[in-house]
């Protein structure tokens, strides 16, 4: 070992180094060149240590400069190397915190959202309340207050999801009738949307949840034409006002006489088309003059007070509106569905 092999060694040592462009390839440098094992300058000690004392003075001075040329270069190009990924980091990974992306927009209603909405915004603008009652109900309310006998199909355990004998997931918003009456006198004019829930299995036009907009009015003097004048001005609201309704007689057992409301096609107006299968009118909800037993047990003389009922679904009427086929797409929340509205 000479001072010429030392400085020739450090030489090629920190060419090495200085050809490092990444940290890893200077840590396999540096590992190469200081490793303890292995090392090339450790190797060298070695060799100086071996020497003769009367050379090893002099080879070992050249050994240190060696070494602290080879240390000097290692901190030089990390320095480099560290600046340089972190330079490439900053330039890929950065984000803009203040930029308003043109790409992410911004979210939309849900057209079930929108049309629940819709409904209640017509009906607070005739002076509507807003009334909410229990998803988890008693069968006491769900269908005895309202007329619903034991052994109607509606009380069949096909349809209805029994929690236990009494208690159930409600069919309908049609309880919120009853918790309304006796909880308040009369004059009553409220709807009531929400979930509801029946034992069916998903298909084009069932779902097991879906949601309904009650209506209860309860005053003096009530009769069908007030009835008929609210639902047409609802249907005019809602669906364009060009809409006519029609009543045909139905049956429910919580109002006599009991109607189904239809409404002129508003795809087609009323000549005909695939949206009202050639019909004209479409049915969008069932109502009536509310049954002077379920007045009863709301807690109301119908001697003295009268009233009519009414519930819709807003996941037909989205349907109907927004031209919607198959009504799982509105549980399903597939961005590429929902986008369209
Ligand atoms: N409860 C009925 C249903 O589930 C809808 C309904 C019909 C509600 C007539 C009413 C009504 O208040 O008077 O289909």
């Amino acid at each position: 070992m000479t001072p010429d092999l030392l400085a020739a060694l450090a030489d090629r040592a920190v060419a090495l180094v200085e050809a490092a462009s990444s940290p890893e390839e200077l840590e396999a440098a540096r590992r190469r060149l200081l490793g303890r094992r292995e090392g090339e300058l450790p190797r060298a000690g070695a060799a100086v240590a071996g020497l003769p004392p009367t050379e090893r003075a002099q080879v070992g001075l050249a050994f240190n400069s060696a070494k602290v040329r080879v240390e000097a270069a290692l901190a030089r190009r990390a320095a480099a190397v560290g600046r340089a990924a972190a330079d490439r980091r900053t330039a890929t990974e950065w984000a803009d915190l203040t930029r308003l992306d043109a790409a992410s927009e911004p979210g939309r209603l849900h057209p079930v959202t929108r049309v629940l909405r819709e409904i209640e915004h017509i009906f607070r603008q005739l002076g509507y309340a807003v009334a909410e009652g229990p998803e988890v109900e008693l069968a006491h309310f769900n269908f005895d207050l309202l007329n619903i006998p034991q052994g109607h199909p509606a009380r069949d355990s096909q349809d209805t999801l029994y929690l236990s004998d009494s208690v159930l997931l409600r069919t309908h918003t049609s309880p919120v009738q009853m918790r309304t009456m006796l909880g308040q006198p009369p004059p009553i004019r409220i709807i009531a949307p929400g979930r509801t829930f029946r034992r069916d299995n998903p298909d084009q036009t069932h779902l097991p949840m879906f949601h309904q907009v009650e209506g209860l009015v309860v005053d003096e003097g009530i009769t069908v034409a007030d009835l008929k004048g609210t639902l047409l001005t609802f249907a005019r609201s809602m669906f364009g006002k060009e809409r006519e309704i029609r009543l045909r007689p139905n049956y429910f057992p919580y109002t006599e006489p009991s109607m189904e409301v239809d409404v002129s096609c508003f795809v087609c107006g009323g000549a005909g088309c695939r949206t009202c299968h050639q019909r004209g009118w479409i049915e969008i909800l069932g109502s009536g003059m509310v049954h002077p037993e379920v007045l009863r047990n709301g807690g109301v003389d119908p001697a003295r007070h009268q009233g009519f009922a009414f519930g819709m679904g807003p996941e037909r009427i989205a349907m109907l509106k927004y031209g919607i086929e198959d009504g799982r797409e509105l549980t399903v929340n597939d961005v590429r569905f929902l986008h369209q509205f």
